[in-house]
Order: structure tokens, then C-alpha cells, then sequence
């Protein structure tokens, strides 16, 4: 797919008369979008989508996705917190955490959240210490593998509960009084391949049933997870959320209601696909250093956007004010940290570059600020928005050495 920015070049430029690098920059006509896509897709289920938090931990970004209908998947104390000030109640938070503290449960449900379960030892934790709520979900790891890169072998993630255990959970569960149930699964991420994504609505629906048979409950809701994909390199293909709507539709119809279940809500819990594409890092050249290899030294490094360190992820660049088709050099884009993988690029031929020539990484805006670190006492760049007004707005500002240096005594 051709990588386009949602904004002029002029318009970055004169942003950035006022506005220091490194910082992100979300597009939010570009997000309400996706969700709106998202939710045409599937208008043929009760269908909703719980933005997950870790994607893009920024209460802006949040209560766009509240004005789009969505509520929101938390996995942390701090993502509770964010989803509380942004207005999301009861069961438009859905909190799934694993190795999970007693505070965040207690807080989750001082909120009315509707619990996700990673594992079904907390069951008895739960029953213990408090009331259980009504409504209760259970976190499936069928082992195997569903072709997905990311995930890989289901048998090696800690996540979720092998078959016996998810029956054993909502018998439990059963036992000690509760009667609405939820199932859950995020078995891929990132996945372009519709036939995967399809896999796993029929691995689900599936598990409804058998659970259904076994124990006589029904599902209120079953969450497919998150895990669409996007196109990170420009020759990949957009995923047709239509396409795999129709064939989720008809599983849905064959395997579910087919076998007598009361129709279940869909829910799922995309991050990427909603605001990876429509975040930018926007970062300067400080330094060409002419080595073994060519590099190019940015204001930005690993500790704003950790991807391509831990993934060895492809970010598209984009050089501002140069003509992508000009002479090209061979670079490797890196930051300043005191660690050789601090790369944010690697062998990529790019538009001849001089110091403060403007660097546009794209689709950074989900799991991109949110990895952020301080290694070496580097800090957190600010968040703007390009709101549907054309206007920017910072959402974050940046951390300052103050902040840094405010936990400790001295
Ligand atoms: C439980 C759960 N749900 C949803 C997501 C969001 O995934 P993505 O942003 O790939 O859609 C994640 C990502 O780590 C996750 O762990």
C-alpha cells in the first residue's frame, strides 16, 4: 500500500517552526475511520469493539474511541485509571490482564468491569476476597499454532487456559452462582492473512458449542480478540475486513446458532488496526556518519519507538521536503542509546540525507509510544493530535529532566 501522510507538507513545517523533535502525531479523522470500518463490517453481529489501551494509552485518543461507540480493554492498573478518566463505565471496560495483582482486580471491580481470566486458579483467589460479579470471561490457549507469526506456538505462550482448565473454570463458575458467561482467545497479532483470522472465530465458535454441551451455558458474548493486521511495508496488501466479516458471518450461522446457542455478542479488542496507521514519529537528522556503514543519527531512538529493536519491525520513512524518487543512499537510521540495536532502520535506501533533514516513521501509532523506555535517561517525547478540525493539538506533553529525576531522594 502507498504510504500517504494526512497532512501537507506545509503544514508539518509550519508545525514545526514551534514544536521540538522527536514527537508522535495521530490523525484522528483517520481513526474514527477505522472504527467506524470496523463496525460497518461486522453491523451484521451485536457487534463491539474494546479499543485496547495498551495500544495507545492517551485518554485523547481514548475518548475518541468512546465517541465512536467503542469501549476499551484494559491490562493494568494504570489502563484501568485512563479508561476511568475517560469516561468508560461497567461493561465498556473489559479487563484482561494476566499474573494479575489483587489491586487491579479490586479496582477492575470497583468498576464493573467484566473480567477476563488468564487463568482459572483466580477463580477460588476471586471467590475468597470478594463478591464475584455477574459476568465473568475465561482467556482460551487451544495450544497448537494458528500460523501466526507473532504468536507462534500456543504451547510456549503463558496466556490462557488449555481446554480442560476453560471447563473446569466455567463449571466453577457455575457452581459458585454465576450465569452470564464470556469466552475469549487472542491467538494472533498483526495477521494480514484473512484465512488465520478466519481459523480462529471457527476455533471459538466451536469451543462455544462443546463448552455449551457439556455444561448447558450459554455465552453472552465471545471476544475474538485482537490481532488484525496492517500494512507495514508498502507491498503489502490491506486486509479486507469485509471479506473476513462474511466468513466469521457464516460460521457464526453454521456452527453456532445451528447447534441451538442463544446468539452470542461479538467483541473484539483491536489496537493496531485501529490507530497504527494513523500515528507518525516525527524526528530531525543530527548527525551522517560515514563508517563501515552509511548512518543516519536521528533525535529519536529505540527508547521512543522500540519496534524495530524487539521485532525487528519495517517502519516506513518518509524524508519531508525531498523527492522520494531522488538520488538515494543506503542508511542505517539509528538513535543515541549505548546499545548496538538501537536501530530504527536497517539497510534502507533513502533520499540522500544531511543534518536537520525531517525523518516521517509511519504506522507507529499503536505499541509505538506506549513501549517507550528511559534507558540512558532518555525522555518521552510529547503526543499531538491532528484533530478533525485540521488543527494540532498536543495531547502529551514531553518529559523533562525534572521528571526524570523526581522519584529519587537526593
Ligand atoms: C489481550 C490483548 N488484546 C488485544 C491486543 C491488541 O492487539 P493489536 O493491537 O495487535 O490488535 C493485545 C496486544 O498485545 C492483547 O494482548
Amino acid at each position: 500500500m502507498k504510504k500517504e501522510l494526512p497532512f501537507s507538507e506545509e503544514n508539518i513545517n509550519n508545525l514545526l517552526k514551534n514544536v521540538q523533535t522527536p514527537f508522535y502525531l495521530y490523525d484522528e479523522e483517520g481513526i474514527r475511520n477505522r472504527i467506524r470500518a470496523l463496525k460497518d463490517a461486522f453491523s451484521w453481529a451485536d457487534f463491539k469493539e474494546f479499543f485496547a489501551v495498551k495500544a495507545t494509552p492517551n485518554p485523547y485518543i481514548l475518548k475518541i474511541a468512546k465517541e465512536e461507540g467503542c469501549g476499551v480493554d484494559c491490562s493494568s492498573m494504570a489502563e484501568l485509571v485512563a479508561a476511568e478518566k475517560s469516561g468508560f463505565v461497567k461493561n465498556e471496560i473489559l479487563f484482561t490482564s494476566n499474573d494479575t495483582p489483587l489491586q487491579e482486580y479490586e479496582k477492575a471491580l470497583s468498576l464493573n468491569a467484566i473480567l477476563n481470566l488468564d487463568d482459572v486458579s483466580h477463580i477460588d483467589l476471586l471467590k475468597e476476597k470478594y463478591t464475584l460479579p455477574d459476568l465473568i470471561s475465561i482467556r482460551y490457549n487451544p495450544g497448537g499454532d494458528f500460523g501466526n507469526e507473532i504468536i507462534g506456538n500456543l504451547k510456549e505462550s503463558k496466556f490462557g487456559v488449555p481446554k480442560n482448565d476453560l471447563i473446569k473454570g466455567y463449571r466453577r463458575l457455575k457452581d459458585y452462582g454465576v450465569q452470564r458467561f464470556g469466552l475469549h482467545a487472542m491467538l494472533i497479532s498483526n495477521e494480514l492473512n484473512p484465512q488465520n483470522i478466519i481459523k480462529v472465530a471457527q476455533f471459538l465458535f466451536e469451543t462455544a458449542v462443546e463448552v455449551h454441551k457439556k455444561l448447558g451455558i450459554y455465552f453472552e458474548f465471545i471476544d475474538l480478540g485482537g490481532g488484525f493486521g496492517i500494512p507495514y511495508k508498502p507491498e503489502e496488501k490491506e486486509l479486507d475486513i469485509y471479506y473476513v466479516s462474511q466468513q466469521i458471518k457464516s460460521l457464526y450461522e453454521n456452527i453456532l446458532l445451528k447447534n441451538g446457542l442463544k446468539p452470542p455478542k461479538i467483541f473484539m479488542e483491536h489496537g493496531r488496526y485501529i490507530t497504527g496507521p494513523n500515528g507518525y514519529l516525527i524526528t530531525k537528522v543530527l548527525h551522517i556518519k560515514d563508517s563501515y556503514k552509511k548512518y543516519a543519527g536521528i533525535d529519536a531512538n529505540s527508547a521512543n519507538l522500540l519496534r524495530p529493536a524487539m521485532y525487528k519491525a519495517y517502519h516506513h520513512i518518509t524524508v519531508l521536503n525531498k523527492n522520494p524518487d531522488e538520488e538515494k543512499e543506503m542508511y542505517d537510521v539509528v538513535g543515541s542509546l549505548c546499545e548496538n540495536n538501537d536501530k530504527l532502520a536497517t539497510d534502507r535506501l533513502l533520499p540522500k540525507l544531511e543534518r536537520g533533514d525531517v525523518l516521517i516513521f509511519h504506522d507507529v501509532g499503536a505499541h509505538g509510544y506506549s513501549m517507550g523506555f528511559n534507558y540512558n535517561g532518555k525522555l518521552r517525547s510529547a503526543e499531538y493530535l491532528f484533530t478533525k478540525e485540521r488543527e494540532f493539538k498536543m495531547i502529551r506533553r514531553a518529559e523533562t529532566l525534572d521528571d526524570y529525576f523526581a522519584t529519587l531522594n537526593f
